[in-house]
């Protein structure tokens, strides 16, 4: 098993984006974690699909789309279009989650639902075996730099457990708050894949930031 590194371009400095990327995809990054925001959602507004795609032609990472949106079936096909790999949407965006997967489905892409800090994982319960990907947000979505919500380890145990007990073998990524101090611990309690923004980015070492944080990660998987 291995723990997947997705840093999150949102904290990079926008002007030299593809310097960030091309950093951490040559310090072993395995996707590349897109935040799009629509001011709706979240209070703030990031990325479109022409940033995703013109990343695209830079990068040979798979690009993971995080999509802070409401009612995400506006969104979808145009990040599709734009060459997103994975593409998460929140439970809490639409009424129609399964539809919305499918669509991601049918693009041959992967589909992931993201929950935030204070929604219940029962809402997760009857679509797990048709994720391909669990996002667990411990942060309230909108910002890079806010602090990780202790409570949300205990999410994170929960939901491994469900995915053990459903033998469903799909990875289980935690977003929000994650650095050297905490990568141990999560992947401990189940995690195996890591969204990192700021603990990357806004250290004055992104390269040795991300390196210990990878460190950490297999250290959690020893453990
Ligand atoms: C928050 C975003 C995160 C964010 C994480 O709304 O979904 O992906 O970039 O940033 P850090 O790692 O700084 O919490
Ligand atoms: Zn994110």
């Amino acid at each position: 098993m291995k723990v997947r590194l997705a840093p999150s371009i949102l904290s990079a400095d926008p002007i030299s984006l593809l310097q960030a990327v091309r950093l951490v995809e040559g310090l072993g990054a395995d996707l590349i974690h897109v935040d799009i925001m629509d001011g709706h959602f979240v209070p703030n507004l990031t990325f479109g699909p022409g940033l995703v795609s013109a990343l695209k032609k830079h990068t040979g990472l798979p690009i993971e789309v995080h999509l802070m949106v409401d009612d995400p079936s506006w969104a979808v096909p145009l990040f599709l279009k734009a060459g997103a790999d994975w593409v998460s949407f929140h439970v809490e965006a639409s009424p129609h989650v399964q539809a919305i997967l499918q669509q991601v489905k049918d693009a041959g892409k992967k589909a992931g639902l993201a929950v935030n800090p204070g929604t219940s994982l029962l809402l997760l319960n009857e679509i797990l075996p048709e994720l391909d990907f669990v996002l667990i947000m411990c942060v309230n979505p909108g910002w890079g730099s806010q602090a990780f919500l202790p409570r949300c380890r205990d999410k994170v145990q929960r939901m491994s457990r469900w995915l053990k007990a459903q033998n469903l073998d799909i990875p289980l990524a935690v977003d929000g708050g994650v650095k050297a101090d905490n990568a141990e611990e999560l992947v401990r309690d189940g995690a195996d894949m890591l969204v990192v923004g700021s603990a990357i980015f806004n250290s004055p070492d992104p390269g040795e930031a991300f390196l210990k944080i990878k460190q950490a990660a297999e250290r959690g998987l020893k453990s």
